[in-house]
């Protein structure tokens, strides 16, 4: 047996998990999935989503990857051997490339965008530009795979190395940036309506499948319901706080997405952008105001770079999902398991960017590859994955167990535990359940 790999110090794993949690899931996909479903109820719901179901999630899979101390399906074969839980990790590692086929695509976009702010050829029609550019042929595909490149670079490299360097400076920035920008948005004229829209909120636009759809965003903005968590908290150590961590953490990633809404909302009011414009919205909105900034074109390059780390420490946690199972548990050696799986995400990923143009008839179920992949990881895998975690720690692990881990053995006091045994035994298998047949019965 090697002997794992664990991140250094306090700050280590905080800042790997939090730039695993911190992503296109904050910047690119919160406005977008708020922005078609109502604004400020969404948000409201999201808040809710991750205070009582991703916080004792995200605690339940760093608790059971501590204890554990491996990959998420092994995981469950050691803590519950001839069981069938360790179905949770096979399940995972299916999210893990349904969700890169699409993430690896968006990631491909911020490369694009890059390369556009610095050679100054933006186009005043933002919104055009994109749509141009995601109908082409090889160019966002092109991308796409150089986005990938980077990602399996870095996993290639091991955990520490990569993950850790790159979290620790470069969020901060993100986040300083991002202050930057939402300033200038809600400064922009007929900024108020953005800014109403996300936070008033008008309850007469949620339904049961909006309330999904918050949900999923809980579930893919915090890293949660496919081992992601339990991965990274095998590689916690064992005097590490996991309460004040998963804070911190769903803290931070909270903060970054409400950012990210005001530096969005408020522009597209301004510049006419319909906020339920889809999975562009982002990249038309932020663009659009780049323009109007003065020294527009470097703040936008400087955001997009930023935006793309961002979003490789994010793949970067889901590739170390597949990885780490192959070289673990099918003793793959680590240059060919990464690259074997870098082939299959790239396959898939085609399907996705293809299917946003040149080929619009690759539609199933009604949307285009792009979307089924996003729509069936967030909203059906990671919750279900989440829904099999809360039970399994609730019902199934001893309590003995998780209390050790979430107290190091007695050491700290947590006092939220009774709160956390109570949400995780009822409120979320019950909360998932309840949302996931409410809003799957309104979307067919
Ligand atoms: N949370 C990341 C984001 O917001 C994406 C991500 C990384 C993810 N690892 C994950 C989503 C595991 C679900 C599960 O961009």
């Amino acid at each position: 047996m090697t002997t794992r790999d664990s991140f250094s110090g306090r700050f280590g794993i905080i800042a790997a998990a939090a730039g695993s949690a911190i992503g296109l899931g904050n910047i690119w996909r919160f406005p977008y999935v708020c922005g078609q479903n109502g604004g400020g109820a969404f948000l409201l719901v999201y808040l809710i989503c991750i205070v009582l179901m991703g916080l004792p999630i995200m605690l339940s899979e760093f608790s059971i990857g501590r204890k554990a101390q491996s990959n998420a399906y092994r995981a469950f074969k050691i803590l519950s051997p001839k069981s069938p839980w360790y179905l949770i990790g096979v399940m995972g590692i299916i999210a893990a490339f349904t969700i890169m086929s699409f993430y690896s695509a968006v990631g491909g976009w911020t490369i694009e965008y890059i390369v556009r702010s610095a050679t100054n050829s933006m186009s005043d029609n933002p919104a055009a530009q994109f749509e141009g550019f995601i109908s082409g042929s090889y160019k966002p595909l092109a991308y796409q795979l150089a986005f990938l490149a980077l990602s399996f670079g870095i996993v290639m490299m091991g955990v520490r190395k990569g993950i850790e360097s790159s979290s620790k400076i470069l969020m901060p920035l993100l986040l300083i940036l991002l202050i930057i920008l939402c300033i200038r948005s809600v400064t922009l004229p007929g900024a108020v309506e953005g800014l109403k829209f996300l936070l008033k909120p008008d309850f007469s636009k949620l339904t049961g499948n909006s309330v999904l759809l918050a949900m999923g965003q809980a579930f893919f903005s915090l890293s949660l319901g496919m081992g992601c968590m339990i991965t990274y908290g095998s590689y916690i150590k064992r005097e590490e706080d996991l309460t004040s961590s998963a804070g911190m953490i769903a803290g931070a990633d909270v903060f970054i997405a409400l950012l990210a809404g005001i530096a969005v909302f408020p522009a597209a009011a301004s510049l006419g952008i319909e906020p339920d414009s889809g999975p562009g919205l982002a990249f038309i909105t932020l663009p659009g105001m780049f323009q109007q900034m003065a020294g527009g074109m470097i703040f936008s390059s400087f955001f997009f770079i930023l935006l793309c780390i961002a979003a490789l420490t994010s793949s970067i946690s889901l590739i170390e999902v597949v990885v780490s199972f192959c070289v673990e548990e099918m003793r793959i050696r680590r240059g060919y398991a990464t690259a074997l799986v870098a082939g299959c995400i790239f396959l898939l990923g085609i399907l996705c960017s293809l299917s946003l143009g040149i080929v619009p008839g690759l539609n199933l179920f009604g949307m285009s590859f792009f979307d089924l992949m996003d729509f069936s990881s967030s909203n059906i895998l990671l919750p279900l994955g989440g829904l099999f975690i809360a039970i399994y720690v609730g019902w199934v692990l001893k309590k003995l167990i998780t209390v050790k881990e979430l107290t190091n053995d007695g050491s700290l006091k947590f006092v939220g535990l009774r709160i956390f045994y109570f949400l995780i035994k009822y409120i979320v298998p019950v909360a998932i359940m309840v949302v996931f047949i409410s809003g799957l019965l309104r979307s067919t």
